[in-house]
């Protein structure tokens, strides 16, 4: 039996308002403990989007009364919501800003960059700047960092150029951070088919999976990568196998697995998973410290991935079947046994959102 720091998801989409048949904050927060994450850090491209002041208060009152682990709520770059500097209620109250630069899902996008630069300028510096943008609009966002003089974190990198240019960009001294996503070191585009089962929307995600050439500049470059994130993105199956499937896969219960895994292969090291799923992500996102709270799991349990054992209300996972190394056995949160043994025991309503801990 190991023993793990809390762990720390800060990309996840727990559609909640809006989309609560895919899942809601409790029982995203469920997958959360069962995959041994006592942080979470939502996403804003909800329905509606989290954009203002009212917005942000529908988010979090429901966290507040669903959440079973603490968590953080992001709000999203809109084109007329830039003025951050009269809204420090809204900023003080958020996990950070997500800005979505390239093609998602919902209705958050940034298309002109001259809507960039005010968020840039406005939002506070000490807080989180999360960029959703893929290659070209990756290296924009990176240059908008270095010309505002502060930190940018870019969600979910996929690709050699980007892993290659962030490892560029640090050496200059810029300051930008990345992520990476299980299902981009584990899987690449071949993998489509085998995800599928004859449907292909089971294999749309953003970023897209790459070649395999991409998924071997990530793990080459695991010392440019600061940390890694789910991007847990849950839809139900009907709707991956609908005429037009929404991109995105499922991820909080099969993230730490995954990554034991690699452990165990040689790719990892033990100090890599501290680092990447806990240390690295707490100082780039400015989270306070959980007293009292661990996870211990089985490093040598060997078991089966299998949707219908998890907790996400989607019911499917793109790793359906593989065989991992690593279970969580107990999650001690604040305290409180909040999973043991399969068990969710923290009620809904015990989380507590990070930026309102003490
Ligand atoms: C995300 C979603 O479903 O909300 N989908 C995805 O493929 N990652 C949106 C996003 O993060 O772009
Ligand atoms: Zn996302």
């Amino acid at each position: 039996m190991i023993q793990l720091p809390g762990l720390i998801d800060p990309h996840v989409h727990l559609r909640e308002p809006g989309a609560t048949h895919k899942e809601d904050f409790d029982s995203g927060t469920s997958a959360a403990l069962a995959g041994g994450v006592t942080i979470v850090l939502a996403m804003p491209n909800t329905k509606p989007p989290i954009f203002d002041a009212d917005t942000l208060d529908l988010a979090l009152n429901a966290a507040k009364q669903k959440a079973r682990c603490d968590y953080g709520q992001y709000v999203g770059a809109g084109p007329d919501n830039s003025d951050w500097t009269s809204h420090k209620a809204e900023s003080d109250r958020a996990a950070g800003l997500k800005m979505y630069l390239d093609s998602t899902f919902g209705e958050l996008r940034l298309d002109d960059m001259t809507l960039w630069s005010p968020h840039f300028a406005n939002w506070p510096k000490d807080l989180p700047i999360v960029a959703h943008s893929e290659s070209r609009s990756m290296a924009a966002a990176i240059l908008f960092a270095a010309i505002h003089d502060r930190p940018v974190h870019i969600a979910h990198i996929s690709l050699k150029e980007e892993v290659l240019l962030i490892k560029a960009a640090k050496e200059r001294g810029i300051k930008v951070t990345c992520e990476v996503c299980p299902h981009h070191l584990f899987l690449s585009k071949d993998d489509i088919p085998a995800i599928s089962h004859g449907h292909p929307g089971r294999g749309e995600v953003r970023p897209r999976l790459a070649t395999k050439e991409d998924v071997d500049a990530l793990w080459k470059n695991m010392d440019v990568i600061d940390c890694f994130a789910t991007d847990h993105a849950p839809h139900t199956i009907s709707e991956k196998d609908s005429d037009n499937p929404p991109p995105g896969f499922p991820g909080l219960e099969t993230f730490l697995p995954l990554i034991l895994t690699a452990v165990h292969d040689g790719r990892l090291t033990m100090d890599d998973v501290i680092a990447k799923l806990h240390t690295n992500t707490k100082r780039i996102f400015n989270l306070p410290e959980q007293p009292a709270t661990w996870v211990e799991v089985d490093e040598n349990a060997q078991y089966e991935i299998k949707a219908s054992e998890q907790f996400t209300r989607c019911n499917w996972t793109p790793f359906e079947g593989w065989k991992v190394r690593g279970r969580v056995r107990k999650v001690v949160l604040r305290g409180k046994t909040a999973f043991e043994d399969g068990k969710i025991l923290a009620e809904p309503g015990y989380g507590k959102n990070i930026r309102f801990f003490n």
